[in-house]
């Protein structure tokens, strides 16, 4: 599905240090994969979804998706096929224009611009049913401005947006961390439920240890640009989140666990 073979990047700082993040990485994302991604701060996490997404580009290594190569495509061509949603829940979402709005442009992504009243009414009923079965009460605010929204409720938005057109690849960069607890688990649950019915192959960070072990069929966790545990379904099933810090603990001595992770 996603391959990504020899992968190196640095960044280099103003007082002209270098910041090595990937050393030949070699990644794979299979058909049906639901990959957890944690790892201390600075590990590497965001630039791999940067570089994957094109807003990042990589010194050297290379990208294939489905056998093709991508790695010098531009960024807009990407989001044809591969979408994300951000820790920010404003960054999904257009605040001043309405969820029906907002939905259409994900819905045209890609495609040109061809609204005719006619489709519109029928596009604004399959809408309201996507909404209905979200259980916000979104169905009832197609005309709401989506700025008038809760974080929750725009993040939510944003996970529909993202999925919409069923991309190739979903990326998450922990997309639940502004929220608080209870809409954090019904994002999540959305999350798997889209994932699920759509069988899209996805790449969720997270510094949640119990939902990085919850959800998804493998984990993967990333110190200093190496992939230093990966976990299938199976064995995924046998952790505990106490269990995978003592684990990354004998790992990495260096690092205290407050730095690390919520559990
Ligand atoms: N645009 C950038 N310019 C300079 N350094 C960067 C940039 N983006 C990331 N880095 C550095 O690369 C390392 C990895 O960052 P990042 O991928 O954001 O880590 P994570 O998401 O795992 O916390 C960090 O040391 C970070 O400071
Ligand atoms: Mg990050």
């Amino acid at each position: 599905m996603l391959k990504i073979n020899n992968l190196n990047k640095s960044f280099h700082s103003e007082l002209g240090t270098e910041k090595k993040v990937f050393k030949g990485l070699d990644f794979q994302l299979n058909h049906g994969d639901f990959v957890s991604i944690i790892g201390s701060n600075g590990a590497g996490k965001s630039t791999l979804l940067n570089i994957i997404m094109g807003n990042t580009s990589p010194d050297s290594g290379k990208l294939y998706i489905e056998n093709k190569e991508f790695t010098n495509l531009a960024s807009y061509k990407r989001n044809t096929f591969i979408s994300k949603v951000y820790q920010n829940p404003t960054l999904g979402t257009a605040p001043s224009m309405t969820i029906f709005e907002n939905l259409s442009m994900a819905d045209n992504k890609g495609k040109k611009f061809n609204l005719t009243l006619g489709l519109n009414k029928k596009k604004k009923e399959i809408y309201k049913n996507i909404l209905t079965e979200l259980g916000l009460g979104l169905e009832k605010q197609l005309d709401t401005e989506v700025g008038l929204l809760s974080g929750g409720q725009r993040q939510c938005l944003a996970l529909i947006m993202a999925t919409l057109n069923k991309p190739k690849i979903l990326l998450l960069d922990e997309h639940t961390a502004a929220l608080d607890p209870q809409t954090s688990k019904l994002i999540m649950e959305k999350t798997k439920k889209i994932v699920e019915a759509n069988n899209i192959p996805t790449l969720m960070i997270t510094h949640n240890l119990s939902d990085a072990i919850k959800y998804g069929n493998r984990l993967i966790m990333l110190h200093e640009g190496k992939i230093i545990l990966d976990f299938k379904d199976s064995e995924k099933q046998d952790l505990t989140p106490e269990k995978l810090l003592r684990i990354f603990q004998t790992k990495n001595t260096t690092i205290k666990d407050d730095e690390l992770f919520s559990l």
